[in-house]
């Protein structure tokens, strides 16, 4: 086996390529308003930067979701029970997987899906030493397509881990129909662990994406980067500049790149033109109450059996079963 995926029960390279990240940011920039795939923000340096976003002061969503983690984690334990398979959509740095697996009783397997594959290597590699009876998988994909899990050996529960509110980074019908899709990798019996941002003073909303030190503007920005070192394309970056607002009427953060003059940008042999002030899309972060994300989960076939608000009522954790 490959020197730097020793310590790993397995290890799955099933990232998107340079030709297909190519058709949908063409795709995205063909369209109108102009959008870009916020997937592709998490390469090796976008990775670094989220990583920096969750430890800045103003971003309460890490904070707000570790506490509520730690404080329950027995409690999450003893509803999964012994013995189960543990799914993290989307792992970072595994940092709240980490909180969970120390409470879970013998947990058999755990797989980490993500789409950058450095972090995936690193953080797997350290966890699967510090569990090792644990059978640590990693698999490097986006993961809304469709990926291996490995067999259940034991009788435990399939879980499915998704903190960090990215469900919230879906629209509402591209939730529904994630979490549909989760159904199936769980099974019947299983359960989906979903931690969600709630609603609340806009200001707090504004400040968390808006960091004073301007980490989420390198982090949006360098998705244009990203772009011209991979795909070669013309992009200027001192022509554009990071926008987040709340949207109170769609109950949405919304991230974009601004242009900040007419120009012309190339990527793949075409040329793209851009209005001064027009703007590309890069993210949505939507913001549930506790009842609307039941309702959500309600539309996806999942009854909420349990949820956990922070004591500054910041950030909202589920357990969701499978409807029978
Ligand atoms: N899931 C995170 C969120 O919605 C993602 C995120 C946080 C993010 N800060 C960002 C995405 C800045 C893009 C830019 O809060």
């Amino acid at each position: 086996m490959n020197q730097e995926v020793r310590d790993l029960a397995s290890f799955e390279d099933a990232r998107p390529d340079n030709i297909e990240m190519l058709a949908e940011v063409r795709a995205g920039l063909l369209s109108t308003p102009k959008t870009l795939p916020c997937k592709y923000f998490y390469d090796e340096r976008g990775s670094d930067l989220f990583q920096k976003i969750c430890d800045l002061p103003e971003y309460y969503p890490t904070r707000a979701e570790t506490g509520l983690l730690k404080s329950m984690a027995g409690e999450i334990a003893e509803l999964i029970g012994p013995g189960c398979q543990m799914i993290e959509y989307g792992c970072g740095s595994s940092e709240k997987m980490r909180i969970v697996l120390s409470a879970l009783i013998e947990p058999e397997s755990f797989t980490a899906v993500d789409i950058s594959k450095e972090h995936l290597l690193v953080v797997t590699e350290a966890l699967s030493l510090e569990y090792p009876d644990l059978m640590v998988h990693a698999v490097s994909a986006d993961f809304v397509r469709p990926f291996a899990v490995p067999a259940m050996v034991g009788t435990g529960l399939r879980v499915g881990f998704f903190p960090g509110s990215t469900i919230g980074n879906f629209t509402h019908e591209g939730a529904i129909e994630f979490l549909i899709g989760t159904k199936e990798v769980v099974g019947p019996n299983g359960a989906m662990l979903i931690g969600v941002d709630l609603k609340k003073d806009e200001r707090i909303l504004h400040a968390a994406y808006n960091d004073s030190q301007g980490v989420t503007a390198a982090f949006n920005l360098n998705l244009l980067a990203r772009l011209n070192r991979e795909l070669g394309a013309t992009f200027d970056l001192c022509r554009f500049r990071h926008d987040a607002f709340y949207n109170a009427e769609r109950s949405r953060i919304e991230m974009h790149l601004v242009s900040l003059s007419e120009q012309t940008v190339t990527l793949g042999g075409e040329v793209f033109s851009f209005q001064k002030d027009e703007t590309i899309h890069t993210e949505n972060s939507y913001k549930y109450s506790p009842g609307e994300f039941r309702a959500l989960a309600a539309r996806a076939g999942y009854k909420t059996t349990m949820t956990w608000i922070d004591t500054n009522s910041l950030f909202g954790i589920y357990f969701l079963q499978p409807q029978t």
